[in-house]
């Protein structure tokens, strides 16, 4: 029986070989995927090699940071970096080499306790911003020239769609806050709810009423109509923020909605959104690229959804009415007195 051990053996040997030889391993997919970001610790990302970006995330444990890793985070981690077609364990496999480099060793799953302080500590930070933001009710929205607006390079478009897919019914972004009547608008930067004041940073940007006053007006939001402050060359936002060369692709194709009942029609302007906005902000996660082919109401954007993902928070709030139902019915059989304009 000696012999059929043996065979055994091998089989059992060259299964387990297979898999691995098949398999890219960790260094390399590091290498093509993974340090684009992770190499130099861009948008924030734990840098290989760094013990110190890597052990506060190493003590929630190895299944939360692959499941980080497959699923991304709201904070900049893209699912798989990015690469779908990579198989589970390639990123797993990526994940050990980048905690191997940094020479750490995550939690154990059995550590709930420590698992559980971090998090704790993390929600009691976040509450008095959250009480704060309350406070500071309906202010500036962070639009997408940004409120600092000496750089209007802040608007760079792919940082909307980030944020914009992961709130969250429980994140203070959820809810339309410029339907609130406003009490201060436009505060300094420390004061605003928004910009965290312990951090350096947010006392060096500029105030946004010094930078506004030259911008033209609009009635809502932070007061500033940003699309008629890029048609008339007031500012310039880069649209990418790597490549300051970067130009958007325009896309010049209206959207008629028709709406039951009395109020206008619905005219969704692709222009002036991909003058800012790369595609993928809103295809294919928020809308399927197919006339008719998303079924949005007046409810689910009031819920943070469709257009109120940005609408009411980095752009004109619900209450302007008349931006988006804007196009009156060809059959006047509800005839309304609010006229088209803007
Ligand atoms: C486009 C940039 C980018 C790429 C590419 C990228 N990451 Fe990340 N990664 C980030 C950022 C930003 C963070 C920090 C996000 C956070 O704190 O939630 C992060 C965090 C992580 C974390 C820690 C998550 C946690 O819960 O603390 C892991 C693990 C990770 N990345 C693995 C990978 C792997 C594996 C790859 C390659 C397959 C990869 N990343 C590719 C940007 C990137
Ligand atoms: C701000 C969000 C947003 C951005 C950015 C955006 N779109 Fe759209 N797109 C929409 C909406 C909303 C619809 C209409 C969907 C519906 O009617 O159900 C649409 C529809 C479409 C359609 C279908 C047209 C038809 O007649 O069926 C195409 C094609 C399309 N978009 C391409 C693009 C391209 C290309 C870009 C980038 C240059 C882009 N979109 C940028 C929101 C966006
Ligand atoms: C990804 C973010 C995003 C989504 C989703 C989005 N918008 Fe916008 N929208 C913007 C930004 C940014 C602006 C420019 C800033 C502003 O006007 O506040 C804008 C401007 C507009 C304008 C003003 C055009 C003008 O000439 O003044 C209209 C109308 C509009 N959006 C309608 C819609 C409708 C309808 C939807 C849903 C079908 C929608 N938007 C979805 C970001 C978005
Ligand atoms: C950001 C753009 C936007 C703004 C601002 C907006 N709407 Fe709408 N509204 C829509 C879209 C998109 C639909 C869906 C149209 C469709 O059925 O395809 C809609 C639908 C409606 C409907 C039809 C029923 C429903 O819930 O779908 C009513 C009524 C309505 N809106 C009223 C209003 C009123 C009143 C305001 C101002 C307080 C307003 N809307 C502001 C985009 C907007």
């Amino acid at each position: 029986m000696k012999i059929s051990n043996r065979i055994t053996a091998i089989v059992a040997g060259l299964c387990l070989a297979l898999p691995v030889l098949a398999q890219q391993s960790g260094k390399d997919v590091y290498t093509k995927v993974c340090s684009t970001c992770h190499a130099t610790g861009l948008a924030g990302s734990p840098r290989l090699g760094n013990a110190a970006d890597w052990g506060p995330r190493a003590a929630k444990g190895l299944a939360s940071l692959y499941q980080s890793a497959l699923t991304g985070t709201p904070k900049g981690m893209p699912a798989k970096g990015g690469h779908m077609t990579l198989p589970d364990a390639e990123v797993k496999a990526a994940v050990d080499y980048m905690l191997a480099s940094a020479n750490v060793k995550p939690a154990k799953p059995e550590a709930e306790p420590k698992k559980e302080e971090p998090k704790k500590a993390e929600a009691k930070k976040e509450e008095p911003k959250r009480e704060e933001a309350k406070k500071a009710e309906a202010k500036a929205a962070p639009a997408p020239a940004a409120a600092p607006a000496p750089a209007p390079v802040a608007a760079s478009a792919p940082v909307v769609p980030v944020a914009a897919t992961e709130v969250s019914a429980a994140d203070i972004n959820s809810f339309n806050r410029l339907l609130k009547p406003a009490s201060k608008r436009n505060l300094p930067p420390p004061e605003d709810g928004i910009h965290d004041p312990a951090n350096d940073g947010t006392h060096a940007l500029q105030p946004p009423l010094a930078a506004f006053g030259a911008l033209p007006k609009a009635p809502s939001g932070n007061r500033v109509n940003w699309v008629e402050a890029i048609g008339q060359k007031k500012i310039n936002p880069r649209y990418d923020r790597l490549d300051p060369k970067a130009e958007p692709i325009v896309m010049d194709l209206n959207i008629v909605r028709e709406v039951k009942g009395s109020m206008p029609d619905v005219v969704y302007p692709h222009k002036q959104h991909t003058e800012w906005l790369d595609c993928s902000n809103c295809h294919p996660a928020i809308f399927v690229p197919q006339k008719g082919a998303n079924a949005i109401s007046m409810a689910s954007i009031l819920l943070g959804e469709k257009c109120g993902v940005c609408h009411g928070k980095v752009a004109f709030p619900v209450s302007e009415c008349r931006n988006c139902h804007s196009k009156k019915k060809d059959i006047a059989k509800a005839p309304t007195p609010v006229a088209a304009t803007k």
